[in-house]
This record gives structure tokens, C-alpha cells and sequence, in this order.
């Protein structure tokens, strides 16, 4: 099994019809494809992993074939030079208004389009407005709300859905077969429900978990260590808010779905609650020591991590400076 190419982008589509979940897009621009002079500009809007930039450049290429290449721009929108940038480079592409057979117009791809300023968007609008005759833009945003009015009433909106578990989960099957990967079907569960529906980190976490030897459980869950340490994070930090309800849901995620065992929870929970600057540490650190206990004992770990929950406000410091 090959570890040097990304997964990502070896089963990244190449065509329209081999995208997941995305139907009604796919019609509506098998639709435009059949007139493509009449094509507007194109606002594509949706959670990261879901197609976006891979539906613009399958479009490209089955609009102008081949030669996609030599009529398209792709473009950053969140790149650091800025919009003067932009606006050179799109003026540069778009100057050489020549007819070529089988290419109905230039193609300007802006990804991160959200990452604009609206004063960067306006400025854009006017570039838009300039080099609409012989040109049409995509714009890729995460929500369709950061686009300026102007812009978006210009552009017909394509709104990209979370990709489902059933398909997701056949997808991750496909590969690991194609990989001759060893897998579990429930560890591609997990790593659904670890990727709310996003396919790139679905995919990235499945080949991560095959590089370690075998798509189980056990190695999805290791890998994916990373946004375990966030939450545990807003763990603490819910617990020591007093927000029992909302910590007691997320204590009982980690430990249900993510499979977190209690005494990484508790070791994480410490390491993070000593970092808050309002605690009284020392009884902070009195407090855990007794869980610990408790745990190796073998207690019960929900219940005992449920009361830990509930005592960590007591280790908060009062605003009048008492413990
Ligand atoms: N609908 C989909 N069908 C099949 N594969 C997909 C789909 N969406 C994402 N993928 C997979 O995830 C990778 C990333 O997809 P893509 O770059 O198109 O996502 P995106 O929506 O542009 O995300 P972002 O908002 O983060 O830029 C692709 O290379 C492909 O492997
Ligand atoms: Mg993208």
C-alpha cells in the first residue's frame, strides 16, 4: 500500500456524475453544461469537504476538455497580497478576449471567497462587472452570507450539503478495499461521526489510521487525538463554569462515542483546568488526586467523572478573591 499520495486527492472525482451526495447540483449543472454561453456566474456555498472546489474544476474540464487548463484561473481569495493582486491577475487573464472553438468564455475559480473583506469583495464586484463579457466566475465561500449582496444577487447559489453516513461509509469502504487496507465497518463509523460529514478529513483520517496498520477502532481513535484535546479543553472549561448540563453531554460523547478511556479524560481534564488562570489550583489538584483514586480503585467512571463535573466550580476563584 502506497503511504506517499494523499487518498484525498487519488479519489478526488473527475467528473460531475462521480461526486457523492450532491444530485441536485450535479443536475442543475449537467443543465447549464447543455447551453454553457448561457452560464452565469456561480456562487458555490457549503461545509468544508463536501465537493466545492473538486464540482468547480470537474465543470472546468467538461466544459472546455483538455485544454481546461489554459482558459481557467485559479485563484486564492484569502491570498495575503490582497485584492490589487487579484484584480492584476484576473485583468492579465481576461485581457486576451480571443475566440477559441469549443471554449465559450474564461473561467475564474475563487476559492475562500469568504476570506475577503467586503470593501476586497466590492472591488471585486467591479472586476466582476468589467470582465463579464468574454469571462464567468465561481465563487467558492463556506457561507453564502459572507458574500456581499451585490455579488451574490449576480450568481446563481449552489448550496453543498454534509456528505451522509451511508455514503461516506461506502466511500471509505471502496478505498480501503483499493488500498487492500484492512478495515472494520465500525471503524468507519467512527470516523464518520468524527468528520460531521466532511470527506476530506474523513479520508485523511482513514489513511492515517491504514499507516498505522489497520483501519480498527483502536487506531482511528488514537489518530484522531488531535480534536479529542480541543474538546476535552471545553470540557474543563464548561465544568468549571458551572455548566453541568452542557459538560455532562459532552463528558458522555467523548466517553460513548469517541471511546476516550476515563483515565485520559482525567489526566487531559487536569493538565487543562491548572492552565485557567481564575482556580485555586491546590484545590484543584486535591480534587483530581481523590478521582484518581477513586478510578484505580475501580469505581464506576461515569459516575465518578460525572461528579467531577459537578465539583470543579468549587475549585473557582470568587471575584472577591476567596476560593
Ligand atoms: N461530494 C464528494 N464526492 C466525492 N468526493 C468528495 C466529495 N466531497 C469531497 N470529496 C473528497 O474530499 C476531497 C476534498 O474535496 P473538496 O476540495 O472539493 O472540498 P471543498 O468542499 O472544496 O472543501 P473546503 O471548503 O474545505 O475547500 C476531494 O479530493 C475528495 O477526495
Ligand atoms: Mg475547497
Amino acid at each position: 500500500m502506497s503511504q506517499e499520495v494523499m487518498w484525498v486527492e487519488k479519489y478526488r472525482p473527475l467528473k460531475l456524475s462521480e461526486l457523492l451526495d450532491q444530485g441536485d447540483i450535479v443536475e442543475r449543472l449537467n443543465g447549464l453544461l447543455k447551453k454553457p454561453e448561457d452560464m452565469p456566474h456561480l456562487l458555490f456555498a457549503g461545509p468544508p469537504g463536501t465537493g466545492k472546489t473538486t464540482t468547480a474544476i470537474c465543470l472546468a474540464k467538461q466544459l472546455m476538455g483538455d485544454i481546461w487548463r489554459n482558459y481557467t484561473l485559479e485563484l486564492n481569495a484569502s491570498d495575503e497580497r490582497g485584492i490589487d493582486v487579484v484584480r492584476e491577475r484576473i485583468k492579465t487573464f481576461t485581457m486576451f478576449a480571443d475566440r477559441v472553438q469549443g471554449i465559450p468564455f474564461r473561467l475564474i475559480i475563487l476559492d475562500e471567497g469568504d476570506e475577503m473583506t467586503s470593501s476586497a469583495q466590492t472591488a471585486l464586484r467591479r472586476i466582476m462587472e468589467e470582465s463579464s463579457a468574454h469571462s464567468r466566475f465561481i465563487i467558492i465561500a463556506n457561507y453564502s452570507s459572507s458574500i456581499i449582496e451585490p455579488i451574490q444577487s449576480r450568481c446563481a447559489i449552489f448550496r453543498f450539503k454534509k456528505i451522509e453516513k451511508a455514503d461516506m461509509v461506502k466511500r471509505l469502504e471502496f478505498i480501503c478495499k483499493n488500498e487492500d487496507a484492512k478495515y472494520d465497518v465500525a471503524a468507519l463509523g467512527l470516523i464518520y461521526e468524527l468528520s460531521g460529514g466532511d470527506l476530506r478529513l474523513a479520508i485523511n483520517q482513514l489513511q492515517a489510521a491504514a499507516a498505522v496498520g489497520e483501519v480498527s477502532t483502536e487506531n482511528v481513535r488514537s489518530i484522531s487525538g488531535i480534536s479529542r484535546t480541543k474538546e476535552i479543553r471545553e470540557l474543563s472549561k464548561l465544568a468549571l463554569d458551572g455548566d453541568f448540563k452542557k459538560s455532562h453531554e459532552l463528558l458522555t460523547r467523548l466517553m460513548m462515542v469517541y471511546g476516550v478511556p476515563e483515565d485520559d479524560i482525567l489526566k487531559y481534564m487536569y493538565a487543562e483546568a491548572m492552565t485557567v488562570a481564575d482556580v485555586d489550583k491546590a484545590k484543584l489538584a486535591k480534587i483530581f488526586a481523590e478521582y484518581d483514586l477513586r478510578l484505580v480503585r475501580g469505581a464506576h467512571p461515569d459516575i465518578q467523572l460525572s461528579a467531577l463535573l459537578a465539583e470543579l466550580p468549587s475549585a473557582k476563584v470568587k471575584e472577591d478573591g476567596s476560593g
